[in-house]
């Protein structure tokens, strides 16, 4: 099976790229100076070029303030590239993956959302990401989607990624409070994503780890796996902040977001681990 990944530099593309060819799958992984997901006529070219039988579409722009900056750039790389990218794997028959995001959802509801919830994003980023799937799903039905939530690995500019370092070096660590979500180690994202592919699913999924918690949970677990383990770690106190008051994090996320699980589970055919056994293999590959 020959699986072409866009955004492959990326922190999803990264595990995504290594873990395909863990399983002896041929990989073609391009990055974003590879190719630009957005170039006219891009994809048709790509799928002559390369003939993969399937595509993964991890490339975006995961910061919520770029995308309100530049809306017309952040719709051009999360509505309107997915839609072409999904129109010519049909056209071609080559399958397509596409990757979505919790924040699609405003945070309202009291227990995980499902696949079907019909999503109320409160952000660009959330807005075009939506129409995203929608549009990928209108282009080609046999299209997959698998949404991800607060994604964490090694290099990953993501704060939960940055985490335990910040955790080793500071005594007092503050952290965006009064949200609740699901997480997920990049490693197994890409277990579950291609567990999804070689199960040819199609459809919404979501590829998050089982459990639910909120920055200062994750945090004060990772402290104590790390202090477990011997490790010297200053910090002393993790303070919850209110979002808003974040530098870096003015654009709203929902307050409440984690992704229900079963559907996906049921398609793999395996329990998804918990996001403290995905916590506990990122800090065993960093060292930590
Ligand atoms: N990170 C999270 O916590 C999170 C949460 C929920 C959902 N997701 C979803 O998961 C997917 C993967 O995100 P990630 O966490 O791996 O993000 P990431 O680390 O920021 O990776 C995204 C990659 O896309 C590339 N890219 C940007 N514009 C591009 C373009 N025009 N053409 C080709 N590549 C381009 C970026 O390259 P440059 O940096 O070189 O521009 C970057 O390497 C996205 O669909 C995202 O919405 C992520």
């Amino acid at each position: 099976m020959k699986v072409l990944i866009l955004g492959a530099g990326g922190l999803t593309g990264r595990y995504l790229t290594k873990e395909a060819k863990r399983r002896g799958m041929e990989v073609v992984a391009l990055a974003h100076r590879d190719l630009d997901v957005t170039r006219p006529d891009g994809a048709r070219e790509a799928l002559a070029k390369w003939k993969p039988d399937w595509v993964i579409n991890a490339a975006s722009w995961t910061s919520l303030e770029k995308c309100e900056e530049d809306p017309a750039g952040s719709k051009k790389i999360h509505t309107e590239a997915p839609q072409e990218w999904a129109k010519e794997c049909g056209k071609a028959q080559v399958r397509f993956v596409h990757l979505g995001t919790d924040y699609i959802f405003d945070g309202t509801k009291k227990t995980a959302y499902l696949p079907g919830d019909a999503p109320s994003p409160l952000s660009r980023y959330g807005r075009d990401k939506a129409a995203g799937e929608k549009q990928v799903l209108l282009a080609n039905p046999q299209a997959l989607i698998v949404r991800l939530a607060w994604v964490f690995g090694h290099g990953g500019a993501t704060f939960m990624s940055k985490l335990p370092a910040i955790l080793m070096e500071k005594e007092v660590v503050e952290l965006a409070g009064g949200r609740v979500g699901s997480c997920t180690y990049a490693g197994e994202a890409a277990r579950i994503i291609l567990d999804l592919v070689e199960k040819k699913a199609h459809g919404i999924t979501h590829g998050v780890q089982a459990g639910q918690t909120t920055w200062k949970e994750f945090a004060m677990k990772a402290v104590e796996r790390m202090r477990e383990k011997g490790k010297k770690v200053r910090c002393r106190e993790i303070r919850e902040v209110p979002m808003e008051q974040m530098a870096g994090l003015k654009t709203p996320r929902p307050a409440f977001s984690p992704l229900e699980i079963g559907g996906t589970e049921a398609i793999i055919g395996r329990k998804i681990p918990s996001w403290e056994k995905g916590l506990a293999e990122y800090l065993d590959e960093i060292g930590l």
